[in-house]
C-alpha cells in the first residue's frame, strides 16, 4: 500500500501526482498540523529592508493597484496604512527552517522548483486576482486567508496596472483558510487571496519555463560550445548583375555549414543542469575569508558531515553534478555520494567518499557553496 501524506490530505503521493499535480487545485485542511508560521510579520518586513532582498509590495489606493520592488526602508515600511501586502521571495536562501519546510515538497523534482515565497498582508490586503505560470502550494501561517479561485477562460488583464490583475474574476469556489491549511493550483488557475486578518502564506512555487525562454537560452549554452570547420570560399565567383545582392550560391554554401551545428541529447541535458541550477542574478555566495586546509577539511567531513549552503542549487544527471550554474563530470562512486547531497541537501558523517568527492567538495566550500560549519575554523 502507498504511504498516505496528512501534507497531501490523505492522498498518497502517486494519487496526487494522478489526480491533482497540474491538473486540478486541491485544498487540504490542516496539511501541515501544528504549522504557526516561520517568521512573524516584523521579522519578514526585516527580511524585505535587506541590501540584497528580492521583495516587492503592493498598495491598494482607491482601488488603484501599485507596486514597488524591494530593498524597502523599515521606518517607511512602519507607516504604511489601509490595504497593502509585502511579499518577499528566496525565503528558504536565507531561513534554514524555510529550507527544511520545502524539503517536505521533496516529491517533485528540484529542477522544477523555484523558492519559497513569503507574504504579509494586514487585514484586506493582498495582490489581487490573477493567474501564474507556476505550480503553487500555498500554505496559511498567521491568521486567515480567503482564497477565491475561478475556472474562466478569460485571461485579459487589467491594461496600465503595474501587476498582472485579472480584469474580470468569476469566483468558481472560496475557502478561508487558517495555519496550516493549504491550497495548490495548478498553473493559470486564476486565484485571489484577500486577508481576513493579520495573515501570512508560504508560496511553493515550481516554475513551468515556457518553451521560448529555454529555447533562447539553449542557443546561448550552445554558442559556447559550437565548432564549424572551414571559412567561406568562392574561388568560382561569377560576376553578379547587382552586386549589391546575397547570390544563390552564398547562400547555398553558409546554409550547408549553419545546417552543421548539431547537437545530442548529453548537451540538452547540460544545458538543463546549468540553466535550471543558475542562482538568480540577485544571489551571492560568501566564500570563507580564512578557509581551512584540504586535510583540515577532509577531517571535518567525516566527523561532521556536510550541508549546502541555504543559496546553493545542484541538480544532477548521469555522472553530471550541476552546482549553482557549473558542470562538473565526476565518477561512478563519486556521483552517488553526491547525487545523496544534491537530494538530501546533506551529506552524514562518516560517509564514504572517493578522493574526486572529497577534492571536488572542497573547491565548493572554497567558493562559499557549502554550510560554513562543514568544515571552518
Ligand atoms: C500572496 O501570498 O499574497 C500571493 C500569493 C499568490 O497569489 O501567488
Ligand atoms: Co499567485
Amino acid at each position: 500500500m502507498k504511504t498516505k501524506l496528512t501534507l497531501l490530505g490523505g492522498l498518497s503521493i502517486e494519487e496526487f501526482l494522478r489526480d491533482y499535480w497540474q491538473k486540478q487545485p486541491l485544498l487540504i485542511r490542516q496539511a501541515v498540523p501544528g504549522f504557526k508560521g516561520l517568521l512573524d510579520p516584523q521579522q519578514l518586513i526585516e527580511l524585505s529592508c535587506l541590501e540584497d532582498a528580492q521583495a516587492r509590495l503592493v498598495k491598494q489606493t482607491r482601488g488603484k493597484w501599485q507596486l514597488a520592488h524591494g530593498p524597502f526602508d523599515a521606518d517607511e515600511m512602519a507607516k504604511l496604512r489601509g490595504k497593502w501586502t509585502v511579499l518577499v521571495q528566496g525565503v528558504n536562501h536565507v531561513l534554514p527552517e524555510a529550507a527544511e519546510l520545502l524539503k517536505r515538497f521533496s516529491f517533485i523534482p528540484h529542477a522544477r522548483l523555484d523558492d519559497l515565497m513569503v507574504s504579509y498582508a494586514p487585514q484586506g490586503g493582498g495582490v489581487g486576482p490573477h493567474f501564474d505560470a507556476y505550480d503553487v502550494f500555498l500554505l496559511q501561517g498567521l491568521g486567515h486567508r480567503r482564497w477565491q479561485i475561478s475556472t474562466q477562460e478569460d485571461r485579459s488583464l487589467i491594461p496600465d496596472a503595474p501587476l498582472r490583475i485579472l480584469q474580470r474574476f468569476d469566483v468558481g469556489q472560496e475557502w478561508v483558510l487558517e495555519a496550516g491549511d493549504m491550497l495548490y493550483l495548478p498553473p493559470q488557475c486564476g486565484h485571489n487571496g484577500i486577508a481576513e486578518d493579520d495573515c501570512m502564506t508560504y508560496s511553493i512555487g515550481f516554475r513551468t519555463p515556457a518553451y521560448q525562454e529555454l529555447a533562447e537560452q539553449f542557443l546561448v549554452y550552445l554558442q559556447d560550445r559550437i565548432r564549424v570547420e572551414g571559412m567561406y570560399a568562392d574561388p568560382d565567383l561569377k560576376i553578379q548583375k547587382h552586386p549589391s545582392e546575397i547570390g544563390a550560391e552564398m547562400l547555398q554554401q553558409v546554409a550547408q555549414a549553419i545546417r552543421k551545428i548539431q547537437w545530442d541529447d548529453e548537451d540538452i541535458a547540460n544545458f538543463l543542469g546549468s540553466y535550471l541550477s543558475e542562482p538568480k542574478p540577485h544571489i551571492f555566495f560568501d566564500a570563507p575569508t580564512k578557509p581551512v586546509s584540504a586535510e583540515r577539511f577532509a577531517q571535518a567531513l567525516q566527523t561532521r558531515g556536510i550541508a549546502l549552503d541555504l543559496k546553493t542549487q545542484m541538480l544532477c544527471h548521469d555522472s553530471t553534478v550541476f552546482i549553482n550554474g557549473d558542470a562538473h563530470r565526476v565518477g561512478k562512486g563519486s556521483y552517488r555520494a553526491l547525487r545523496e547531497l544534491a537530494d538530501t541537501r546533506t551529506l552524514k558523517a562518516g560517509s564514504k567518499l572517493t578522493g574526486e568527492t572529497v577534492a571536488l567538495l572542497y573547491e565548493l566550500y572554497r567558493d562559499g557553496y557549502l554550510e560554513a560549519s562543514g568544515g571552518d575554523a
